[in-house]
């Protein structure tokens, strides 16, 4: 047998399901020691909103499943799934879940559900997203997204981290997009990208909060300040940012919105923090 057939003869044949909901690891990329992404099958059954999350997880040591929201950061036209995922050292998921490797299995809940969705909204002429840390990844999925510019004229993703590294996922998204030979016409002037760092210096710096509020963003993308008649928000960070974000919205005449209830912004917790 030629070494060529050997090879042939030995492929890794895929992982059969054998968890209740379970789901197989395609691809993992490690970002930082803090943060990491990772694609998996999708059920054939799944339907969601660009925007929306689920319950992932893996088995636990008690043989339950142990389960943790994950926004879907993927567009809803993927045949695959991704996460953009955390690595709490000594969180009881994750610090068992950023070992995944492609052919493991992991568990995922086919209900999706979530407040940052396009119906949320009513009808705007600019979309912001507004985002800190993992809070990019149900903007992932929405950037991706071609009913975002059919609805849109322009985008504005705003991602904040402390440090350039914890930047780079978004950066990369944004950059494929740009290139796509599918989308990228599409997104081509339309969306805007903007960065920030608050404790690493770079090319642009400082709180999603303060550049709104003092007009810097406005002015660096040479756009009007936000109106509600025009502007359109989505939001996702940590409580505190998700609470200093919405004063900074509610300033400038937007109002909260809900799938039941579209306004002008919606919002929603990219993790629980301590004691909340
Ligand atoms: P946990 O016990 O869940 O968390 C321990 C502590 O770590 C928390 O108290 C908090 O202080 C901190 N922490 C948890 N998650 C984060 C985070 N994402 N960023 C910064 N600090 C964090 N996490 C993701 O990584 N990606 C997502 O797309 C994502 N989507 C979410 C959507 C919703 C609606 C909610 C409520 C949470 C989401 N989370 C997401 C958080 C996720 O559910 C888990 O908390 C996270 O995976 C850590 O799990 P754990 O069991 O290791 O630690
Ligand atoms: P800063 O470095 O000034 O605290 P964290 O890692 O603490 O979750 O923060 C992620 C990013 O979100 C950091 O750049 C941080 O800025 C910013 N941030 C944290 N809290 C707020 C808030 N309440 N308003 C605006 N930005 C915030």
């Amino acid at each position: 047998m030629n070494e060529r057939a050997k090879v042939t003869d030995t492929a890794p044949i895929p992982a059969v399901p054998t968890l209740p909901d379970a789901q197989t690891v395609t691809a993992v990329q490690h970002w930082t020691d803090r943060l990491f992404s990772f694609r998996v099958t999708r059920p054939q059954s799944l339907r969601f909103r660009s925007g929306e999350f689920v319950m992932i997880g893996l088995m636990g040591d008690n043989g339950k499943p142990l389960l943790r929201a994950y926004s879907i950061a993927s567009p809803n036209w993927d045949e695959e799934l991704e996460f953009y995922s955390i690595k709490v050292p000594d969180g009881p998921l994750t610090s068992k879940l950023q070992h995944i490797q492609p052919g493991d299995e992991i568990i995922l809940r086919p209900k999706p559900v979530g407040t940052l969705v396009l119906d949320a909204l009513l009808p705007g002429k600019r979309l912001w997203f507004l985002a800190t840390g993992t809070g990019i990844a149900p903007f992932a999925s929405l950037m991706r997204d071609p009913e975002t510019y059919e609805k849109y004229e322009q985008v504005i993703m705003m991602h904040t981290c402390r440090e350039q590294a914890e930047l780079e996922y978004g950066r990369k998204l944004v950059e494929d997009l740009q290139n796509d030979p599918l989308i990228g016409e599409m997104v081509e002037g339309k969306l805007l990208y903007y960065p920030t760092t608050t404790r690493e210096d770079g090319p642009k710096m400082g709180r999603i909060t303060d550049n709104l509020s003092s007009g810097k963003v406005f002015a660096d993308l040479d756009l009007p300040p936000m109106d509600p008649a025009t502007d359109r928000a989505m939001v996702c960070g940590s409580l505190d940012f998700n609470t200093d974000v919405k004063a900074v919205l509610e300033g400038f005449g937007l109002r909260e919105g809900a799938n039941s209830d579209p306004q002008e912004y919606v919002v929603e917790k990219a993790f629980v923090g301590e004691g909340v």
